[in-house]
């Protein structure tokens, strides 16, 4: 017979095992799982363009730096004329993840 004690104790470890890592977004193939939008802002009517793969790389604005950190940033270097688009990055993952996936993350 089970006290509570003892169900209360099992419950997290039950959790855990319902997960099993499935991607590693991480080092020098870090953007080859995502597809760049590579087209001008059309959600919130921003003036941004967002860059496909290649010009965000030769923009250095989607990189993998020396320490093998991805870098994703917003062209700060260049002056935007009114009613210009500023460059930016705008990506989505390849992969489709179920309702109730874990994703934990490690920014700056
Ligand atoms: C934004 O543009 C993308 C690519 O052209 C398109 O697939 C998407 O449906 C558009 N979204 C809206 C809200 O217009
Ligand atoms: C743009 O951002 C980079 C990275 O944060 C920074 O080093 C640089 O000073 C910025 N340039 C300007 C003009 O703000």
């Amino acid at each position: 017979m089970k006290s509570p004690l003892t169900v209360l104790a099992l419950l997290p470890i039950q959790c855990l095992a319902q997960y099993s890592l499935v991607r590693d977004y991480s080092g020098s193939g870090f953007f080859d799982e995502w597809n760049f939008f590579g087209n001008a802002d059309n959600l919130t009517s921003g003036d941004l363009f967002y860059l496909d793969r290649s010009a965000a790389a030769s923009q250095k604005l989607a990189f993998v730096n020396d320490a093998g950190n991805a870098v994703v940033r917003v062209d700060n270097f260049t002056n935007v004329a009114l009613n210009d688009k500023r460059n930016s990055i705008r990506v989505e993952s390849k992969d489709l993840y179920d309702i109730g996936s874990l994703w934990i993350i490690d920014t700056v």
